[in-house]
């Protein structure tokens, strides 16, 4: 399936800004709105049920970033799935890539023979997934897909290797439907551009007249 274009998620009137703000973070506009997730997931769904029909996939999901996209397309695959979990760290407590891919937990089941589907909350540099999908092939899995609700459009990855994706989005730093910045933000229902406000300085003359 081709990814939808940012520019055709406008469409839903319910995507009306409504800023939250958490510290120095403001979620501000909606770039997918709650009831476009919830078609586009139940979509991507249902192709992997049409394309794995009497296979059992295994879904490997991305800590933490692809625990709500993947809890929705679990339940949009009528079919029998499996679940493990991988963490990595590819970024810091910030929005600046680390340019380290590290496993901080690793999967429990055994690759070996299984259909697998490596499900992402984004592709950015793609970087993470680079690194990955070297490692599961490494043990030796019967077929590796990637499922990824959000791919940047200047993503440096070959475009063959991207089987199921969401939506195409530009550069801005996203939260929401599991996405964060600094952890906050990740149960939003929709996916929303996040604005950082700069950090308060020592010498801000506020921050030393208040008490202690
Ligand atoms: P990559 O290795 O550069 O492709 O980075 C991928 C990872 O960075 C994703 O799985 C996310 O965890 C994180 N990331 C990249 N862009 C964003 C964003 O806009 N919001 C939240 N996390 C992001
Ligand atoms: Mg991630």
């Amino acid at each position: 399936m081709s990814p939808a274009r940012v520019a055709a998620m406008a469409s839903d009137s319910s995507a009306v800004p409504d800023p939250l703000t958490v510290g120095r973070y403001t979620a501000s506009s909606v770039m997918v709105s709650a009831a476009d997730l919830k078609a586009r997931v139940q979509a991507l769904g249902e192709e992997i049920t049409a394309d794995y029909a009497g296979r059992e996939p295994l879904l490997v999901g991305v800590l933490k970033g692809a625990f709500m996209f993947m809890s929705d397309l679990a339940r949009s695959i009528d079919l029998p799935v499996e679940f493990d979990f991988m963490a990595v760290s590819s970024y810091g407590h910030s929005t600046r890539s680390s340019g380290v891919v590290r496993i901080v937990k690793d999967l429990d089941l055994d690759l070996a023979g299984r259909d697998v589907i490596l499900v992402e909350d984004i592709i950015d540099s793609g970087l993470t997934l680079n690194y990955l999908r070297r490692n599961l092939l490494a043990r030796n899995p019967a077929s590796l897909e990637v499922c990824a609700l959000l791919v940047r459009e200047n993503h440096k990855v070959d475009e063959s290797i991207l089987r199921y994706e969401g939506y195409r989005v530009p550069s801005d730093f996203l939260v929401g439907y599991g996405l964060d910045v600094d952890e906050k933000f990740r149960n939003l229902p929709d996916i929303r551009i996040v604005d950082v406000a700069p950090e308060e300085s020592a010498a801000d003359p506020t921050v030393a007249r208040s008490p202690a």
